[in-house]
């Protein structure tokens, strides 16, 4: 057997250890966070189906068509974001494959929903960035929906998203509740649990405002 010096030896004992350490310090961050993409709940139609012809190009969207287990809710920003999660997480997750010309949201927490599932494989490519909104998952029925609008304008501002108001377009229950489900959140103790909505809440690290609509943000630093 090779005889090394005792100070060779303990150095390679230590690198060893010290490779050992940091391997098994890197799996359990990767497995701590995963990260989706999701389209914004401002974007209008041509925008969704834009994105959606777009991902499809280059993922297999099978599972948004007819018979497939994420079909219903059959919407254009349901069918856009679960092709735009697939795109983002097969090109590495980097926050430029969520862009979508700016209609793209990166999600903290899982959109899946019943049978249909969106895949994430791990946390951003890049360093998060550290302030948070909260939208409503693409895949929520109406009914939940209304609920959510019903629930959070009893404790926040909702005139934005009447008529007339910065944030009525585009007039879809799914940007009206995510609008007062941010606000909510923002205004709340801004833990995860008050994005929650009962399973319909999603944490993103992207501000959603567009145009003349603002989507409330507090700024804080750490992340979930
Ligand atoms: C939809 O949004 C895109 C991108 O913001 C914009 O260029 C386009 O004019 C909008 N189309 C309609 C019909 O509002």
């Amino acid at each position: 057997m090779l005889k090394l010096p005792l100070s060779l030896r303990t150095t390679m004992c230590l690198l060893f250890l010290f490779i050992s350490f940091n391997s098994g310090g890197m799996l359990k961050m990767a497995s701590a966070q995963r990260t989706w993409c999701i389209a914004n709940p401002l974007t209008n139609i041509s925008a969704l189906l834009g994105n959606l012809d777009f991902a499809c190009s280059h993922v297999d969207c099978q599972l948004i068509q007819q018979g497939g287990s994420c079909f219903y809710p059959n919407t254009p920003i349901h069918h856009a974001s679960f092709a735009m999660n697939l795109y983002f997480q097969v090109m590495g997750r980097h926050s430029s494959h969520c862009d979508f010309r700016g209609s793209g949201l990166i999600s903290l927490t899982d959109p899946s929903y019943e049978s249909c599932s969106f895949h994430s494989e791990g946390d951003l490519a890049e360093a998060p960035p550290s302030a948070t909104w909260c939208v409503a998952k693409p895949g929520s029925g109406e009914y939940i929906l209304q609920q959510n609008i019903n629930y959070a304008c009893n404790y926040v501002d909702c005139s934005p998203t009447h008529d007339g108001g910065s944030c009525f377009n585009p007039t879809t229950l799914i940007n009206h509740a995510s609008f007062a489900m941010n606000l909510y959140y923002q205004t709340s103790a801004k833990n995860t649990a008050s994005c929650d909505f009962r399973n319909s809440g999603l944490v993103v690290v992207n501000d959603p405002s567009s145009g003349d609509c603002t989507y409330a943000s507090i700024r804080y630093v750490r992340y979930l």
